[in-house]
């Protein structure tokens, strides 16, 4: 726990340090990074990130879904692709950024990171750190916005995107365990970033009263004790079209679109295309700039 704890402050130096080489002409003022990430396990993200990547796409928005877990139930299996290859080979020099990225439905494009890809972001040197970072700046800028599909917890690894991205999208339950998971995460996203653009979704509720109740009992958890704003924007039904869709490796957008899970879905891209915008920073060189930053110091 102390251990962890250093890490966290030793991140905190390293973001508010001055980026040297940001360059302003980097700058795509547009092009919006927004991390899925959660305290608990288990609770949609990925789902959440590939159906809302989709409804995005349907708003004329290029979507770029960056799959950043580590774990296996990800992106590609969700969408019944299989990456032949991922991360881990641009950054073991084997493929370029742009042989890896997949065109998915909708038009929408996909990078998988694989097992080793978001470790290998840890080892990088200075030279495959530049060389990396430039073949971002192409593809930042075929994308209006750019989902990063994290994994859940606080670890390192997670923390690393959620903290670098300038928008965060918490998803969670209204299981008691995974509101108090998803206060922790805001928590600590919170300390480090000081002002974060942090909107929440209630994932898998009975109904809009449990989902909304949740919402407002972490919204005043963050108010109360950390004096903080956070943006509830809305809920997901518990949906048998979301189990069967994943089962059948297609996603509900797709497999089921008038199924509740698929409507309340673009109505959350309604919500999240006219949300606040932190427009600092906003590409995905940036954004990655900081990952490495935070990976690099103490790994
Ligand atoms: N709205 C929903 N209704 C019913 N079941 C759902 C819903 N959303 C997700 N699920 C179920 O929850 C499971 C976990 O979803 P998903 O893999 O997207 O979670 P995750 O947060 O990405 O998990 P991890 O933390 O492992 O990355 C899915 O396999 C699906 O069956
Ligand atoms: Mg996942």
């Amino acid at each position: 726990m102390q251990d962890q704890a250093e890490n966290l402050r030793q991140m905190v130096e390293r973001l508010n340090a001055p980026l040297a080489a940001e360059k302003p002409s980097l700058a795509h003022a547009n092009c919006r990074v927004i991390a899925v990430t959660s305290g608990k396990g288990g609770v949609g993200k990925t789902n959440l990130s590939v159906n809302f990547a989709l409804a995005l796409a349907t708003r004329g928005k290029r979507v770029l879904l960056f799959d950043a877990d580590m774990g296996l139930a990800n992106v590609d299996v969700m969408m019944g692709i299989i990456p032949q290859y991922n991360l881990a080979h641009v950054l073991n020099g084997q493929k370029t950024l742009a042989e890896i990225v997949i065109e998915g439905p909708n038009g929408i494009k996909l990078v998988a990171s694989g097992s080793g890809g978001v470790q290998e972001l840890a080892d990088l040197n200075e030279t495959q750190r530049k060389k990396f970072l430039d073949a971002l700046m192409a593809l930042q800028n075929q994308a209006d916005v750019i989902l990063i599909d994290t994994g859940a917890g606080l670890h390192r690894n997670v923390l690393a995107f959620a903290l670098a991205a300038e928008e965060v999208v918490i998803v969670t339950t209204p299981e008691p365990t995974a509101l108090m998971d998803a206060y922790g995460m805001i928590k600590i996203i919170y300390r480090e970033k000081k002002h974060p653009a942090i909107n929440v979704i209630v994932n898998m509720a009975a109904n809009q009263a449990e989902a909304d109740e949740a919402g407002r009992k972490l919204s005043i958890l963050a108010r109360r004790f950390l004096n903080l704003e956070i943006d509830y924007l809305g809920f997901v039904p518990r949906d048998p079209s979301m189990i069967r869709a994943v089962k059948e490796q297609k996603p509900v957008l797709l497999s089921a679109p008038t199924s509740p899970a698929a409507v309340s879905i673009h109505r959350l891209s309604e919500a999240l295309l006219s949300g606040k915008m932190q427009k600092n920073n906003a590409n995905l060189v940036g954004f990655f700039k900081r990952v490495t930053q935070i990976f690099g110091g103490d790994a």
